[in-house]
Formats: structure tokens, sequence, C-alpha cells
């Protein structure tokens, strides 16, 4: 018999990335080997994201799409997982007559018995959640394509409700992982030969903090950075309110904890961040910044903005750009902002039309494009260590980051993926900077 073959796609955030990587391995199991080509699959499975209506948009136009693959293919398998599946549950079977199966945030470790029964011909749909702190062990860590930077999925949902967020209500309560498994699963990857991993959740900050027999985030790095093998620690993301003392204090105390940090301010004035539920102020998110900086010099801070939330101003929005240029981010992932069925900032009243968001938008990205370029040029001289993960775009060159999470491209042999080599920055860019080898 023909093996047969999975075609993943993965929309959204990096913990859908992590889901993804678990799904392919977990099929594996049951006889289907993962392919990235969409013409030879047997089956296709979307992971899919609805943070902003766009997002959800791009997971309707691409099932249209693949009504007509489905027609080609006798027997093709489509399946519609992650945060959209969740939220709409099995009304998309009949929104949808080609998709064969649904599956919710909470039940991917029921895909291989869902599977079966579409095999026999069933179509089936399962999104109820599972509320307890063992539902992250009913499923496999993956084997990812990165081999020397993995992910760690230490924790999932969210108990934050930010006005805006549909997150909350498609993920669930926050829950953490117990850190023996957090550590069993890093203490695996490390023996295959991982010497970084990035540890994600909704709000890794507050990690540990709903279980008294649980250490806290701060003392869970540490526990990482005691496995033999592991070199680099990165987290993400972080939630301003819960960034403690503490957990600052690792980033003068743990050299293997790099030093980059993305801590979403989502906006600069305290009238729009009240409203946004998001439990701090400017001034407290400053001092946070400012912690941060004196904790580790130099350290590369990324964060999220949303701008034209309900009742922003021309001086709320100043004030976001002003503190864009306080804080000087190396990188920003901002969007205007989306209204999301069921959350509370829906029912806020919106007075800017969608051309005075994007007006917006593009200020701020002109102002971030300038901060980036600046931050890139900084480095040029200086000497940085770099995880070589993979073959560089252009021939000849490899790819890798620096402690700072900024991609460097260098001319170099290709034997040297997986090393940590010193090179000192001969160019910068936009997007990347450039390294020769010491
Ligand atoms: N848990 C993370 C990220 C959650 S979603 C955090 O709290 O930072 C990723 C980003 O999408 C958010 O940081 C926010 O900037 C953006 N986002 C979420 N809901 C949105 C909405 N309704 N409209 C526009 N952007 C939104
Ligand atoms: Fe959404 Fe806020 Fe939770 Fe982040 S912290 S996932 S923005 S509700
Ligand atoms: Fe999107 Fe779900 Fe992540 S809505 S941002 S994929 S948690």
């Amino acid at each position: 018999m023909n093996q047969k073959r999975l075609y993943m796609e993965t929309y959204g955030c990096q913990m859908n990335v992590n889901d993804s990587e678990r799904i392919v391995s977990m099929m594996a199991e049951s006889g289907y080997i993962h392919t990235t080509k969409i013409s030879e699959a047997d089956m296709i499975l979307l992971n899919t994201c609805t943070v902003r209506g766009g997002a959800e948009e791009k997971v309707y136009n691409r099932l249209e799409n693949l009504r007509i693959l489905k027609k080609r293919h006798n027997g093709l398998i489509i399946g519609i997982g992650g945060c959209v599946a969740q939220h709409e549950g099995d009304v998309l079977l009949d929104r949808f007559p080609w998709v064969d199966l649904v599956f919710g945030t909470h039940n991917l470790h029921l895909l291989p018995d869902m599977i079966e029964t579409v095999e026999n011909g069933e179509r089936r749909s399962e999104t109820s959640f599972i509320d307890n702190d063992q539902r992250l062990d009913l499923f496999p860590a993956g084997h990812a394509s990165h081999r020397f930077s993995r992910f760690v999925t230490i924790m999932q949902g969210c108990d934050n409700y930010c006005s805006y967020c549909i997150v909350p209500f498609v993920r669930g309560r926050e829950i953490s992982r117990r850190s023996s498994e957090v550590i069993n699963e890093i203490e695996r990857l490390a023996a295959s030969g991982v010497s970084e991993v990035v540890l994600l959740g909704q709000n890794v900050n507050s990690y540990g903090q709903k279980s008294p027999d649980q250490p806290r985030f701060d003392q869970l790095i540490r526990m990482v950075a005691d496995v033999e093998g592991i070199k680099r620690i990165r987290f993400t993301t972080s939630h301003p309110k819960d960034m403690s003392d503490e957990l600052i204090a690792c980033f003068a105390e743990i050299p293997k904890l790099c030093g980059q940090i993305q801590l979403p301010a989502q906006a600069g004035s305290n009238a729009v961040l009240e409203r946004m539920n998001r439990g701090y102020t400017r001034e407290a998110y400053l001092d946070r910044i400012n912690a941060l900086k004196s904790a580790r010099p130099g350290i590369v801070i990324t964060g999220d903005m949303i701008v034209g939330f309900p009742g922003e101003t021309e001086e709320d929005f100043e004030q976001t750009m002003a503190l864009i240029e306080e804080v000087r981010y190396a990188d920003l992932y901002s969007f205007v902002y989306s209204p999301r069925p069921g959350t509370k900032a829906a029912d806020m009243v919106e007075e800017l039309s969608k051309d005075q968001k994007l007006e917006r938008l593009e200020r701020l990205l002109t102002l971030q494009r300038r901060l980036t370029l600046e931050i890139n040029l900084s480095f040029k001289g200086s000497v940085q260590k770099v995880l070589v993960e993979g073959l560089g775009k252009r021939p000849g060159q490899v790819s890798g980051r620096a402690d700072s999470g900024k991609t460097v491209n260098i001319i170099a042999d290709p034997g040297l993926v997986g090393s940590f080599v010193d090179v000192r920055i001969s160019a910068a860019y936009q997007n990347s900077l450039v390294g020769e080898l010491l």
C-alpha cells in the first residue's frame, strides 16, 4: 500500500506553529508522512487563526480553493482545526460540505481517532474544552524542521480578557504544564542535539501562578538553564502586568537567557489602556522597560501595538508614537483594531473610518521602520555569537540568529549549521544583518 501523505498549513501565532509540529509527529504514527507539496497530499489540515477579522477571512478563502482540489482528488481528506474551528464549531461542516473534520484547540490528541472515522466515510467535529492541567500531557512533542532551536509549550489559554481579544474564548482558561513535563521534554530535546529552546505561552510570565505546587516562571527559567546541552533560552509572549522583579533579575543573572524580549504595550495612552483592560498604565509599562534595560544593557525589545482602538483620539495615538520612540523597539507587530465577536470591545462605538485607522498605522510603521534600521545599524562593527540554523537565501551563505534574535547571514561553509560562531557584523539592513566569521 502507498504511504499516505499529510499537508499541514498553519496560520497565526507560534502556539499554532508548535501545535502543527506536534500534529505532524502524531500523524506520522498513524501512517501519514509529512509533505510540503500540496499536490501529493491525501490529507490537508489547516491550523487556523481568528485573532483579527482578516485572519478568519483568509481561512474561508483558502477553504474555497480547497474545494477545487477535493473535486480533482477523490478521497482527499480536508480538516480544519485551531482557533477558527474552535470558535465556529460544527457549523463549519454545514457551511463547507467538502470539509471532513473540524477539531478545536483542546482536541488535537483526538485527531488519529477522528481521521479513522473519516476514513470510514463519516464526517466529524470535536470542539469541547478540556479544562484540566493534564490536557497538555495528552499530546506528544513535535519533531520540528529547525533541529537546533525548538519551541516548547509551557502553558496554554489566557485569563486576561483584554477587551479586544478573542484568544481567551478560543484557547480557554490559562493552564500551566507541570514543570516536570516541561523539563523532561527539554532534556529529551537537548539529548537529540537541540541547543536553544523557546518557551511558549499566551502569557508565560504568569506560568505556575495558579498552581501552588509549581515553580513560578523565573524559577522555571533557572531550571531550564540547568539542563545540560541547552545554551540559549528565549520565551514569548510576556504580559507587562506580570513582569516581576524576579523575572527581570533573570536577565541580569542568567547568561543563557537571550537578551531579547517581546513585551507588547498595545497602546501608549492610559485612557486606551484602561478601555483595553490591560491592567497597567503607561508609567508602569515604562518602569518595567527601564528595569529590563538596566538588568541587561542593550536588551532588544519588541512589541505589539493596536491602532485605532474604539475612542482612540489623535492625542492618544500621539502618545503611542511617543512611547515607541521612548522604548526604541527593535520591531513591532502592529495592526489596526478589528472588532471580534463576543469580546467587550465589539460593543464599543467606533468613530474612526477605515482610512483614518490605516493612515495612523502608516505613520506608526514609518516611525518603526526608521527605529529598526537605526538599531540594526548600531550592531555594525560589533562581535556577535550566532547559532547557525540553516542555509542562507543566497548560495554560499548560512543563516542564524544572534543572542538578540536578529537574523545574521554569513558567508561560510554549510558544515557550520548547528554550531555557534563568532562573527563581526559588517552590514545591516532593514530585516537582517551580515556577519563575517572571526
Ligand atoms: N498573548 C499575546 C498575543 C495575543 S494575540 C499577548 O497578550 O501579547 C497577538 C496580537 O494580536 C496581540 O498582541 C494584539 O496586538 C493583536 N490583536 C489581538 N486582538 C486584536 C484585535 N481585535 N484587533 C487587532 N489586533 C488584535
Ligand atoms: Fe489576548 Fe490579552 Fe490574553 Fe494576550 S493577554 S491573549 S492580548 S487576552
Ligand atoms: Fe491566532 Fe489562535 Fe494564536 S487566534 S494568534 S492562532 S491563539
